[in-house]
C-alpha cells in the first residue's frame, strides 16, 4: 500500500526513481511524485493519477540531481489531490519525505503544531510527519547536519503512534538520505557508490542484486559510497545482506498484455515451483522443513486455525476441508481482521497459519502478533522471502510463485492450497494416512501442473463465455464442500477485475434465499465436478433453469450430463476432490480476466484497490 523509492549516487536520479515507482504502481495508483536534490535546491513534481502522468509532467519540467525520493500513493488521508500526494514538506521547504503506513496520531500532532504555528498544505497524516521533524531540526537554530537530521528524525518518530515505511532528504545535507520503518516494508538496495531504498525489492531489482531487508525501529542512514543502521531507540542494529531471489524479467510482462493473464499461465511452473524437493517416495509424504517442527510435536496439534485477508483467506478456508479431511485435526478459518479482535478461546496445542502472497498485510501480522502473544505457535505460508510475516513466524512454507504484480491474486492462490496440501499430507501421514495413500496423493500433485496447461488451453472458449455474458447484472458463483471456497475466489476476482456484482455460496444455500436474485439476466457460474455432491450440484443447477437463469458449468471432461444442462460448460481434467480447488480456481481466473477485457476495465490496476494492504 503506497510505494517508495530512494536514491543516492552517481547516475541521474529522475529517471531511475521513476523506473523503480513504475515497477512499485501495484502498490497504488493514486497520485506520484518525486523530489531530487541538487546544488542546494529541491525540486518537486507531483501530479494525480498514474506514473505515466508523473513522467509526462517531467518531460515537460524536467528535473536533475543526483539523489531523489519518489512515492505512489493509495490514499489513505485525504482525497486524491495534488496537494496530499507525496513528497511533503516541512514548514521550512527544506526537508521532503515520502511515507507508506499511517500516523494514527496525526490529529493531535496536528492541532499541536498549528498551535505552534505551523500552516499546512495538505490533509494527509504524512505531512504532519515531515513539520514534526522540521520542527525538532530547526528546534536549536544550529546548522543542519546529517546527524542532526538522523537524531531530529528519531526525535519525531518516538512521537508518533502507527505505521511507516519513510525516507527523506534535506537540501541542507545533500549526499545523505534517511529512512526508517516500522510496520511497513523498506529494503536498501546495495550498489557500487550508490545505494537505494524502497518499499519492495522489485523496484530495484534491475540496479543490485544485494540488499538488506530493514527490521521494525530500524533507522538507516544512506550516503553514494556507504550507509549505517541503528535502531530508532539509538543503539546499533544488527543486518544480513541477502541476494536478490528473483530476475528484474519477473517483474515484466513479457509477450502477455497483461500482468493478470502473465501469472494465469505461469501456474504450471509456480505450481511446480511450490512442489519442488518437498515430496517425498520414500516416505510417501511432504518434507517441510521450514516449519521447524518435528514429527512428535505435529503429532501433538489439537487444532489449526488459518487466518488471512481476501484471496489468502478463501485459501485458508481450503486449508480447512484440508487438514480436517487429511490429517482428521479439527480445523477452522478466520478473518485476520476479525481473529486480531476475537478472544478465540484455543486449547495449549493449536497451531495457527498466517497466509500472505505479500507477507505484509497489516490485519494477517496482528494476527500472527495476537495469537503470539497468547502463547501458539505460529507458521506462516508467505510468497515474499523476508518479509514481515515470514520472518516474525515461528517457522513457515515459502510459496515460491515468483513475483505477484497484477493486483487481483491469481497464481498465489494456487500455490496457497499446493502448500495446505504438502502441510496436510505431512500432517496426515504421521497420524492417519497410509503410505499408499500418501503414494497416491504425490501421483496426483505432479500430475497438476500438465492438468493446468490443459485448462490454459481453453482460455479461447472461455473468452467467448465472457463475451457473451460480460454485460450480466450480477453473477452467482456455486460450489459445495471443497469448492464453496472457490466460488468465492470466483466472485471475489470476477468484482474486483469487472465491476461486476458477484457473490459466492454453498450450492445448496441458494433455495435458502439467494434464489430470489436469479433473473435471464443473472448467470451462474457452478462448480460441479464428478465427486460426492454431484448429483446434489445438479439438483441445484435445475432449480436455476427452472427460473430462466442461465448456468455456466465447470465441471469434469466427458460429463455428458452436465453439458446437457447447462447453456455453457467448461470441462476440465479429472482429479481427486482435495486437488479440485488448483483447478477449478483458474478457469474462474481467465473469466475474470476475459470478462474484464472485454469491458475495458484496468485488470492490473482496478480502481481503489492496491495489491499490499498494510494499513488497517
Ligand atoms: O498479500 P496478502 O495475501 O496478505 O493479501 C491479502 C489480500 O489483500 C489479497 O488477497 C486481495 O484480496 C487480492 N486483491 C485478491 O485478489
Amino acid at each position: 500500500m503506497c510505494g517508495i523509492v530512494g536514491y543516492i549516487g552517481k547516475q541521474e536520479a529522475a529517471p531511475l526513481l521513476l523506473d523503480g515507482l513504475r515497477r512499485l504502481e501495484y502498490r497504488g495508483y493514486d497520485s506520484a511524485g518525486i523530489a531530487v536534490l541538487d546544488a542546494g535546491e529541491i525540486s518537486l513534481r507531483k501530479r494525480i493519477g498514474r506514473i505515466a502522468n508523473l513522467a509526462e509532467l517531467l518531460h515537460e519540467q524536467p528535473v536533475k540531481g543526483r539523489m531523489g525520493i519518489c512515492h505512489t500513493r493509495w490514499a489513505t488521508h485525504g482525497s486524491v489531490t495534488n496537494e496530499n500526494a507525496h513528497p511533503h514538506t516541512d514548514q521550512s521547504g527544506a526537508l521532503v519525505l515520502v511515507h507508506n503506513g499511517v500516523i494514527e496520531n496525526h490529529s493531535t500532532l496536528r492541532e499541536a503544531l498549528v498551535r505552534e504555528g505551523h500552516r499546512f498544505l495538505s490533509e494527509t497524516d504524512t505531512e504532519v510527519l515531515a513539520h514534526l521533524i522540521g520542527k525538532h531540526l530547526a528546534a536549536s537554530g544550529e546548522p543542519v547536519t546529517a546527524r542532526r537530521l538522523v537524531d531530529a528524525l528519531r526525535t519525531a518518530l518516538q512521537q508518533v503512534i502507527g505505521t511507516y515505511g519513510i525516507a527523506v532528504l534535506h537540501r541542507d545535507v545533500p549526499g545523505v538520505l534517511v529512512g526508517a520503518r516500522r510496520g511497513s516494508p523498506l529494503v536498501l538496495g546495495i550498489g557500487k557508490g550508490e545505494h537505494f531504498l524502497a518499499s519492495d525489492v522489485g523496484a530495484i531489482a534491475n540496479y543490485t542484486r544485494e540488499v538488506v531487508y530493514l527490521k521494525d525501529f530500524d533507522l538507516v542512514s544512506v550516503q553514494a559510497d556507504g550507509f549505517e543502521i541503528s535502531t530508532l531507540p539509538g543503539g546499533s542494529s544488527g543486518y544480513e545482506i541477502s541476494a536478490v531471489d528473483f530476475k528484474p524479467q519477473d517483474m515484466t510482462m513479457g509477450e502477455y498484455p497483461h500482468f493478470m493473464l502473465k501469472e494465469i499461465f505461469e501456474q504450471p511452473e509456480t505450481i511446480t515451483d511450490a512442489l519442488r524437493g518437498r515430496l517425498s517416495r520414500e516416505e510417501a509424504t511432504a518434507k517441510l522443513g521450514g516449519l521447524n517442527m518435528s514429527n512428535a510435536e505435529l503429532r501433538a496439534v489439537e487444532r489449526v486455525v488459518l487466518t488471512g485477508c481476501g484471496t489468502a483467506f478463501h485459501a485458508a478456508m481450503v486449508g480447512e476441508h484440508l487438514i480436517e479431511q487429511l490429517a482428521h485435526i479439527p480445523a477452522e478459518v478466520e478473518f485476520a481482521s476479525e481473529f486480531r479482535y476475537r478472544n478465540m478461546p484455543l486449547p495449549k496445542d493449536v497451531l495457527v497459519f498466517a497466509l500472505s502472497q505479500s507477507g505484509e498485510t497489516a490485519d494477517t501480522l496482528a494476527a500472527l502478533r495476537e495469537s503470539q502473544r497468547k502463547g501458539h505457535r505460529t507458521l506462516g505460508i508467505c510468497n515474499n522471502v523476508a518479509s514481515t510475516i515470514a520472518r516474525e513466524s515461528d517457522g513457515g512454507v515459502y510459496m515460491h510463485a515468483g513475483p505477484e504484480i497484477g493486483v487481483a491474486a491469481t497464481k498465489s492462490f494456487t500455490s496457497q492450497c499446493a502448500v495446505l496440501t504438502l502441510v496436510a499430507l505431512l500432517m496426515g501421514r504421521i497420524r492417519n494416512l497410509s503410505s499408499s495413500q500418501g503414494l497416491r496423493m504425490l501421483d496426483e500433485l505432479e500430475a497438476l501442473p500438465d492438468k493446468i496447461r490443459s485448462i490454459l488451453s481453453l482460455s479461447d472458449h472461455i473468452r467467448s463465455i465472457a463475451l457473451k455474458y460480460c454485460h450480466s447484472q450480477a453473477m452467482m458463483f456455486l460450489g459445495r464442500q471443497f469448492n464453496y471456497p472457490v466460488a468465492l475466489e470466483g466472485a471475489l476476482k470476477m468484482k474486483e477485475v469487472s465491476y461486476i456484482h458477484a457473490s459466492g455460496h454453498p450450492s445448496a444455500e441458494l433455495k435458502h434465499g439467494v434464489i430470489a436474485l436469479i433473473t435471464p439476466e443473472v448467470p451462474s457460474v457452478f462448480l460441479a465436478p464428478q465427486d460426492g455432491v454431484f448429483e446434489k450440484n445438479l439438483s441445484n443447477i435445475e432449480e436455476v433453469r427452472a427460473r430462466k437463469g442461465p448456468v455456466i458449468g465447470i465441471g469434469t471432461q466427458g460429463c455428458r450430463r452436465l453439458e446437457k444442462i447447462c447453456d455453457d460448460t467448461i470441462l476440465i481434467p479429472q482429479c481427486p476432490d482435495f486437488l479440485s480447488p488448483i483447478l477449478n480456481a483458474v478457469p474462474l481466473q481467465l473469466l475474470a480476466y476475459h470478462t474484464a477485457v472485454a469491458l475495458g476495465c484496468d485488470v492490473d490496476k482496478p480502481r481503489n484497490l492496491a495489491k499490499s494492504v498494510t494499513v488497517e
